[in-house]
């Protein structure tokens, strides 16, 4: 199987996942399937990519890996939806578009979070690898979403906003670990789960990857352009939110993450010139603009 450049292979991605997901919503109309297609389409597809990189590594076709990254990318759109709820962030664009609860209402929009959940376990089941690292996948998908994971990371971002004291540089590594990095992370260890591989080198990758991609996130809520990000810009401060930014100023958290690319590109070694793909989306998750 054939390495893709970055841009083709996000592409693809994407391309899978919107699929899946039409493919699993085929005989249904209504608000609840309109939202859920509109809010699983329009990202950069980064989690499912990893998904299907990594299983391409380890001699998975994208054909069998693609219900697992069509899976991620629909918890990934559930946890987006809810995010943006004003009982949440209260942000009304996302992908450059109106979010969810501003197109449709506030009760559409928890319910299609709900959905895509139960969705993303309806096609994790479905991926196409022996029946136990079937299991594991989906277990460790249980555990990463839930409040070990990214339940548990947006529930301490929110707490955050209102703690006594502001939050260190543990800490806040930790919040991001469940809230960013527990979803990222399980992407970048698809592969070898199903493979039955050893899960250490892309582990490693993806907790320092998962970890630039939030500090990348901050930069973004601090420099970025409304218009290319795609979301509104600034609201970290305005909310008193703790991140990398806060605390470690914008050209500490620049350095920081430069250094984690590093780390994440070093851990491929093992995968030698094959995991170039992998590299590229290190190098791109800190120089975006969205
Ligand atoms: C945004 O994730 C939310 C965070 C976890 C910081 P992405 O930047 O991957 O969003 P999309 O899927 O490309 O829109
Ligand atoms: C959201 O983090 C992370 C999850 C949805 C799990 P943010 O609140 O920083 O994401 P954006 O900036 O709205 O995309
Ligand atoms: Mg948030
Ligand atoms: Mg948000
Ligand atoms: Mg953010």
């Amino acid at each position: 199987m054939d390495r893709k450049p970055l841009k083709a292979a996000l592409a693809q991605a994407a391309e899978i996942t919107d699929g899946r997901v039409l493919m699993a919503l085929a005989d249904l109309s209504g608000p609840i399937p309109d939202a859920m297609k509109y809010a699983v389409s329009g990202g950069k597809a980064l989690r499912a990519f990893l998904v299907l990189e990594t299983s391409r590594l380890h001699g998975f076709a994208a054909s069998k890996a693609g219900a697992a990254a069509a899976a991620i990318e629909c918890l990934h759109a559930y946890s987006l939806v809810h995010d943006d709820l004003p009982c949440m962030d209260d942000d009304n664009l996302r992908r450059g578009q109106p979010t969810v609860h501003v197109k449709w209402d506030e009760a559409t929009a928890v319910l299609v979070g709900d959905a895509l959940h139960s969705l993303a376990f309806a096609l994790i089941a479905q991926t196409d690898c022996p029946i136990e690292p079937r299991l594991t996948l989906t277990t460790s998908l249980a555990h990463a979403a839930g409040v070990r994971g990214m339940v548990g990371g947006q529930a301490a971002d929110i707490a955050a906003e209102t703690a006594e004291a502001p939050l260190t540089l543990d800490q806040i590594i930790a919040l991001q670990a469940g809230k960013t990095g527990a979803l990222i992370g399980w992407s970048a260890m698809a592969g070898p789960r199903m493979a039955s591989a050893e899960i250490g080198p892309l582990s490693i990758y993806g907790e320092c990857l998962g970890l630039a991609f939030q500090i990348a996130d901050d930069i973004l809520d601090v420099e970025g352009d409304a218009s290319a990000v795609g979301k509104a810009v600034g609201k970290d401060a305005a909310a008193g939110k703790a991140t990398f930014v806060s605390l470690l100023g914008l050209d500490g958290a620049k350095s920081r993450a430069t250094e984690l690319v590093q780390e994440a590109c070093d851990a491929l070694s093992p995968y030698g010139d094959d995991a170039e793909t992998l590299k590229e989306a290190a190098r791109f998750v800190i120089s975006r603009t969205h």
